[in-house]
């Protein structure tokens, strides 16, 4: 049903015919008419034959009788393809009547772990990991909406030395106090109290020693204590997930410490497979064509010198885990860059054990930074990192007030509601709307504001096709007769069936911004549509057409902004 590839699967073969190779006939949208091929300018050279000579002789060959009202030869050999109404309409008709919209499950499903979140217990969370979390549970309602099994994996900071010192002033504090603390989530208060300690006591600093190694002994009080922070931080960690509107659950914590039986063994394995050098006294693997500024090749050290394991080879042991023992063939990683190299050692050491081999492969979801309005790093006004739950709470205060300044009408209930939905949505597809790769600048005005590629303003585009629907007093019938007179109409239809295009390609690239992208000119196409043709005023058939136009534009925007975890009121 997309007509991209529609287009292209009529092409291609002609393509292939003239120029003796498989050719991609790179179909795009076109302003000069519906769609556009270029392939015949690229060809040229090496066919040594003018593109326009090319292009016409595809036109000859192509069958695209049925599919286009107007085929012809443009400029310097653009490919310009009109396409015929009565094929748009029924292919509208068929995404009418589908309940996948156009998009089919995968035909080869796989099980897919998507490392996301992962913050880090005793801390508070803060902006970097709303990044991780958004695009990771984006991610996963994606792959999973195809048909893929989604093993979603927090792989929470709970394991390290800190702890020594953390537990310590757990014991200090009392535990009934601590607790208290903690639930509070005031989490960053006790991690600094800790610290503060560290630094200015050695005698607690020498407890503090002493309690990691009881902890990694597995001595039973000290367990019990760690088991109280990881708790505590869990159930304040369940809370902003809650307030965030992500499907992450307290059966997806899969933190550090749950690999530290594998730890061992995973080293004891590399060492027999001759992948371990010492140096400096740890043992590392030194994973080919890896080098650092100076040159010299890059270790992956997986065993310090005072024998403990780290980070490496926790997500060493995390991977095999992954693909032997959950059988999952694409691993995601949704971390900030700065953490790309050691991701990439893993990975390398990984594939160098026999542990990650195809079809099993990993992909690093790296994203930057989040900045503040003056184009740094984000911090409050005392210089702190700010903390995530702060910055959620005041979008929904933010978006609360618009929404009971817009419509005063609204009851408190409904406006909290409405407020929380379009706040924490507009913190959502800021994020998501941009390129994960680079930094973006957290703008209050921007990203609330009913104009512009934001939530409110798809939220608000929903919320009109609904009052449409309430106001006809009935729904869209999806088998009614398609017509597309007018020039918006067949826009939006064409928008309408591009759906599934750019669904299976964010499912390869997990770029959101570009299903964001889409999203925004849906809505766009739709409003254009909505000045210029009359819907409740239309007429008999023409008017079924055109509520069907609307159902649909509603419901793709719903499943869109469903897989950003973006949630659709019926009014704003
Ligand atoms: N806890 C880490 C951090 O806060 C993120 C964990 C990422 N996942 C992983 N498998 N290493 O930076």
């Amino acid at each position: 049903m997309d007509l991209e590839k529609l287009l292209t699967d009529r092409l291609a073969p002609a393509f292939e015919t003239v120029a003796g190779v498989p050719v991609d006939p790179v179909v795009r949208r076109s302003q000069r008419a519906d769609f556009q091929s270029d392939a015949a300018l690229a060809l040229a050279r090496r066919l040594g034959r003018p593109p326009r000579s090319i292009a016409a002789e595809v036109l000859d060959r192509a069958e695209l009788g049925d599919l286009c009202a107007a085929a012809e030869v443009s400029g310097p050999g653009f490919l310009n393809l009109t396409v015929a109404d009565r094929a748009l309409g029924g292919l509208i008709a068929a995404l009418a009547t589908d309940a996948r919209l156009g998009v089919p499950t995968a035909a080869e499903p796989e099980t897919v772990v998507v490392d996301y979140s992962g913050p880090n217990v005793a801390k508070e969370m803060h902006v970097g990991h709303l990044r991780s979390t958004v695009i990771g549970d984006a991610a996963a309602r994606l792959l999973e909406w195809l048909g893929h099994r989604v093993v979603r994996a927090n792989h929470l900071g709970d394991w390290g030395t800190p702890f020594g010192m953390l537990i310590e002033h757990l014991a200090d504090l009392g535990e009934a106090e601590a607790a208290q603390e903690l639930s509070m989530g005031d989490l960053d208060a006790f991690y600094k109290a800790a610290r503060a300690k560290f630094d200015a006591d050695e005698a607690f600093q020498e407890r503090s020693r002493q309690r990691v190694v009881a902890l990694q002994g597995g001595d039973e009080a000290t367990l019990r204590l760690w088991r109280l922070l990881v708790e505590q931080s869990e159930r304040y960690f369940l809370t902003v997930y809650d307030l965030l509107d992500v499907t992450l659950t307290e059966r997806d914590f899969q933190g550090e410490s749950s690999y530290n039986h594998l730890l061992a063994p995973v080293v004891a394995d590399l060492d027999r497979l001759g992948l371990l050098r010492e140096s400096e006294g740890a043992a590392c693997v030194f994973p080919p064509g890896f080098a650092g500024r100076d040159g010299e090749p890059l270790p992956l050290i997986v065993r310090k010198s005072d024998g403990g394991y780290g980070y490496p080879a926790t997500d060493l042991a995390a991977i095999r885990h992954r693909t032997g023992g959950l059988g999952a063939t694409r691993l995601l990683y949704v971390v900030g860059l700065p953490q790309r190299q050691h991701f990439e050692l893993v990975y390398a050491a990984a594939a160098q054990a026999g542990w990650l081999t195809s079809p099993a492969r990993a992909e690093h979801v790296g994203f930057g930074s989040i900045l503040g309005p003056n184009g740094r790093m984000l911090r409050s006004r005392s210089g702190e990192s700010v903390k995530l739950v702060a910055l959620l709470e005041e979008a929904v205060a933010r978006a609360t007030a618009l929404a009971r300044e817009r419509n005063p009408e609204l009851g408190e209930a409904e406006a909290a509601e409405v407020g929380r939905a379009v706040g924490i949505g507009a913190v959502k597809y800021a994020d998501l709307s941009s390129d994960r790769h680079k930094d973006y600048v957290l703008d209050w005005e921007r990203m609330l504001s009913l104009d512009g590629n934001t939530a409110p303003y798809l939220q608000y585009a929903y919320s009109r096709i609904r009052s449409i629907f309430r106001r006809a007093g009935a729904a869209a019938r999806p088998d009614a007769a398609v017509s597309l007179v007018e020039p918006a109409e067949r826009a939006l239809a064409i928008e309408l069936l591009g759906f599934s295009g750019v669904v299976a390609e964010v499912a390869r690239s997990l770029e959101f911004h570009q299903l964001a992208g889409y999203l925004y000119r849906l809505a766009a196409a739709f409003s254009a549509f909505y000045e210029r043709c009359p819907v409740l005023r239309a007429d008999g058939e023409l008017r079924e057409s055109r509520l069907l136009l609307c159902d649909l534009t509603g419901r793709v925007l719903r499943q869109g902004l469903y897989l950003l975890g973006i949630r659709t009121p019926e009014r704003l």
